[in-house]
């Protein structure tokens, strides 16, 4: 078992790796995997110039939901990138029926080793990622890399609250982070309320039903299934109650 197939499982809340092969199966009817393209997009254009020659990178961008809707949203190129080869297939099948297929580029590969490698873009996403990259100093600086200078970074992730869960760091520690890694933060949008609680409640179902499926099918693992329907709950819990999901939008200096 490898770092990188820890934090995979990680990732998509699976607390163990042992899942790994049975994620593209319970995550079938999801699109979203975690940030919201809607809220990308409105950031995008309150914030920057976009147009057809914009160059933009997903990083372990999922199923492709947000490169999908935001090439079609404002006509650039994105290329997207993530480790699970039947997500990237579900990704060019998407973009194939949304019609943004020749504007869409979308490839497997481990973002570890692709951030090493792909520059030059004037915006990096990384959605609902978590450590994958290390912590958010590292990360930042991994992400500035593949933009322009003056170009544009967007995390989805979680702002910790003082006193409930030590795992995520506390806002102020994000804002001393930015200042370190030399990006300005431009704005922030909460992912809070009753659209957030809604969408836990549909996702929830959805994956409940296949995992009750595959328990049917593989008795031996209900063990495993079981507890991956129990962190999903948790997490959706955390992020409900305890922590703040936020996506930034940063800017290099
Ligand atoms: C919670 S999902 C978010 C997906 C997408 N960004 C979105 O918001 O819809 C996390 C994604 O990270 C991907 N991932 C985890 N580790 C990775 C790695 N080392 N390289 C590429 N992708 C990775 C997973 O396969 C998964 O698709």
């Amino acid at each position: 078992m490898t770092k990188v197939e820890e934090k995979l499982a990680k990732s998509l809340t699976a607390e163990s790796t042992e899942l790994i092969p049975y994620l593209p199966y319970l995550l079938q009817d999801l699109w979203e995997l975690g940030s919201s393209p809607k809220d990308i997009i409105d950031m995008i254009a309150n914030h920057l110039q976009v147009s057809e020659k914009t160059k933009i990178l997903d990083l372990a961008c999922g199923k492709g939901a947000v490169s999908i809707q935001i090439a079609k949203a404002f006509g650039c190129k994105v290329k997207g990138i993530d480790i699970i080869k039947d997500f990237i297939d579900y990704a060019n099948k998407k973009a194939l029926e949304h019609g943004v297929e020749d504007l869409c580029q979308f490839q497997a590969g481990d973002i570890n080793e692709e951030v090493a490698v792909e520059k030059g873009f004037d915006i990096v996403i990384l959605g609902a990622v978590g450590d994958v990259l290390g912590n958010p100093l590292e990360t930042i600086s991994k992400l500035k890399n593949t933009v322009k200078s003056g170009g544009y970074i967007f995390i989805d992730d979680a702002y910790g609250n003082n006193g409930f869960n030590e795992t995520y760091y506390l806002r102020e520690e994000w804002i001393s982070f930015f200042k370190k890694a030399k990006v300005k933060l431009l704005d922030e949008k909460f992912n809070i309320g009753e659209e957030l609680k809604n969408n836990n409640y549909e996702q929830q179902l959805l994956i409940v039903k296949r995992a009750e499926e595959l328990k049917d099918k593989y008795p031996d693992k209900v063990h495993l299934f079981d507890s991956y329907i129990k962190s999903q709950r948790e997490e959706c819990d955390e992020l409900e109650n305890d922590i703040k999901g936020v996506t930034m939008l940063l800017q290099r200096e």
